[in-house]
């Protein structure tokens, strides 16, 4: 069976405002792990979120442009400073010059490391988080700090009801394996299980997100790793998360008592 490169998909519109899926080759599986690259378009302006690593930037470049002109990408959203997130950032700055980059206050002084021209513009979003004006529209950046990283947002889409929810929610597909929307819930939430029980730091961190998030009409999470889900397996998603009982915190301490116990 062949390698099969998947078509960017509008996963939710309203009027001519538009969240999309920015599509995928599945060999980039065999490079790294698997990402989601999202744009959103709101009267002709578009935001970019998590635009990726450095060797998807060809395909999410050619997606961008099947839907808008390049000088129209007016905003960048990174969620965090990871390779397979901000990986790119050079190349977004050189084909995207219009892009304006919003990232945690934590990460601005570290991207300029990846080699970047000193006139990158580059909006320093708070702890708190707040809205990101796009087009006529405006999106919400939700503080979901230590879900891994220290200096982390998840973003809120207000018109689609979409909550693009980062490395929350990632999955990792074994392989030969890809879906794009998760319809069976629990055998999905088995390939998100080892991400979550590791990488997020502990239960404060998680209640503390998600007593923002079941405050807004959420009708479909889009991770940056794994499926989207909609409907139901959103609302599940979220109670899932309440029902984990294995965090980063946990690993921290055993270490310690190896280290510690003789
Ligand atoms: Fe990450
Ligand atoms: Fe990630």
């Amino acid at each position: 069976m062949g390698i099969r490169v998947r078509k960017p998909y509008v996963v939710a519109e309203r009027g001519s405002h538009r969240f999309v899926w920015l599509g995928l080759d599945e060999a980039e599986a065999e490079r790294g792990v698997l990402t989601n690259q999202y744009m959103v378009i709101d009267s002709d302006e578009a935001m970019l979120l998590d635009p990726g690593g450095h060797y998807v930037f060809e395909r999410v470049y050619r997606n961008v442009t099947s839907f808008v002109d390049p000088s129209r990408v007016r905003a960048v959203f990174f969620t965090h400073q990871d390779p397979d997130v901000v990986g790119s950032l050079v190349l977004v700055h050189e084909f995207f010059p219009n892009a304006r980059i919003y990232v945690s206050k934590l990460w601005t002084r570290f991207l300029p490391h990846l080699g970047v021209s000193s006139d990158l513009d580059i909006v320093e979003v708070p702890d708190e988080g707040g809205e990101i004006p796009l087009g006529g529209s405006s999106l919400l950046a939700i503080p979901a700090h230590f879900l891994h990283s220290p200096g982390n947002f998840t973003l809120y889409d207000p018109l689609t009801k979409v909550l693009f929810s980062g490395d929350i929610g990632a999955a990792v597909f074994p392989k030969g394996v890809w879906y794009l929307f998760a319809e069976d819930f629990d055998k999905h939430a088995e390939l998100m299980r080892p991400f979550h029980e590791r990488y997020l730091a502990c239960r404060e961190a998680l209640e503390a997100w998600l007593s923002i998030v079941e405050r807004l009409d959420i009708e479909v999470i889009a991770p940056q790793h794994g499926a989207i889900m909609v409907g139901d397996s959103a609302r599940r998603f979220l109670e899932w998360l309440r029902s984990l009982n294995k965090f980063g915190i946990d690993v921290v301490r055993e270490v310690a008592r190896r280290w510690t116990s003789s």
